[in-house]
């Protein structure tokens, strides 16, 4: 472990990247934490801070304006970066395509140009499961071909990908790390943590602790008759403390020069496929709830089934998915009630 080093989180104030600087600060680095506060709450920058119990440096800044990012880089010294800051709406980059590519690859290429221009070596990219697509083989590892994107999103984490993988080759100095991700869900045991959707929520278990709130009248089950054992979508859903310790084994191994190329690429996820019934029923049992479902048509983009082999990030990374689904689940509704105020 390398401690009193310091990462570079852009979009740390988001889900994953808020519940990456606490487990990065408690393996002993310091963060500074940069976002532009688009899909975040700086209240999360508030609840790193609490449960740490350390002064987290945070700065309010895109990383599409390049000056202000040369800003960061002049006046504090990481070698490591985790650029979570990025658009994630499927629907949305639909509708919005520009808006999906001017924002996701920009900042990506201003966070890896300063790198270089800053002689930092270390960059870690939030990939995702998305480049899959509706894999022949499963579970899918890290050799599976990807799939041209469905979605302008999708195609912002596959172009991203090539990007670092460009750049890594042609800079001396520059190394990358990409995880796809599975599903992260859950959030942080202490409840100050954790995902806060703006809207209605197009994710499946914010869509479900928002109805145990009573927020939303009703799930839709999209779709249940695909070719699964209960006819409806098979994920991999991978705890967001899980995934967050994922990013440490990742920064510990750029940091210890431990990396056998100069680009690197794990899966992120449990390895277990869960369908969105099993999902629902384990949601209701551990928490003692019933919730308002119905079976409505499939959602256009979705894939029947994706889970991965986690094999190279276990072995390779030192890494395991360890939070039972049933805690990650109770995880995800104390923090619905606690943002609620629901006793
Ligand atoms: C989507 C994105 C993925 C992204 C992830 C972020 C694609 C195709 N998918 O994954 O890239 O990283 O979000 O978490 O790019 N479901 C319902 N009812 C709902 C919501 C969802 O039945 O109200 C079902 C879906 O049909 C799906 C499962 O729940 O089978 C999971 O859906 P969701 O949470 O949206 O994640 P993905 O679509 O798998």
């Amino acid at each position: 472990m390398s401690s009193n080093k310091t990462v570079l989180i852009s979009g740390g104030a988001g889900y994953i990247g808020s519940h990456t600087a606490v487990e990065l600060i408690n393996a002993g680095y310091n963060v500074v934490i940069i976002d532009n506060l688009s899909n975040s709450e700086k209240e999360a920058v508030d609840g790193v801070r609490k449960i740490t119990g350390k002064d987290v440096v945070f700065e309010i800044v895109d990383t599409c304006d390049k000056t202000a990012l040369r800003q960061i880089f002049k006046s504090y010294d990481f070698d490591s970066v985790i650029h979570f800051a990025a658009y994630k709406a499927v629907g949305e980059s639909m509708a919005e395509p520009l808006m999906y590519y001017q924002n996701n690859l920009v900042s990506f290429m201003n966070i890896v140009e300063m790198m270089k221009e800053f002689n930092r070596p270390n960059i870690l990219f939030s990939s995702s499961a998305t480049v899959y697509g509706e894999a022949e083989n499963l579970p899918v590892t890290e050799q599976t071909p990807r799939q041209p994107a469905t979605s302008p999103y999708g195609n912002t984490k596959q172009i991203a990908e090539d990007i670092l993988h460009d750049c890594c080759r042609a800079y001396e100095g520059v190394h990358g790390i990409a995880l796809r991700y599975f599903n992260p869900i859950g959030a942080h045991p202490s409840a100050l943590i954790g995902e806060l959707p703006r809207g209605v929520p197009n994710n499946l278990v914010p869509f479900i602790t928002q109805t145990a709130a009573g927020i939303r009248k009703e799930l839709s089950v999209f779709g249940n008759d695909y070719d699964t054992p209960d006819g409806t979508c098979l994920r991999d859903y991978i705890d967001v403390v899980d995934l967050a310790k994922a990013h440490v084994a990742a920064v510990n191994r750029m940091t210890d020069c431990k990396m056998d190329a100069k680009y690197e690429i794990f899966n992120i996820g449990t390895g277990n496929p869960i369908s969105v019934l099993e999902l629902l029923t384990t949601f209701e049992s551990v928490n003692n709830l019933k919730l308002p479902y119905k079976i409505a048509a499939r959602r256009s983009g979705d894939v029947p089934a994706v889970w991965a082999d986690t094999s190279r990030a276990n072995e390779v990374l030192g890494w395991k998915a360890e939070r039972p689904l049933r805690e990650t689940l109770q995880a995800a509704w104390a923090w619905e009630k606690n943002v609620r105020n629901i006793k």
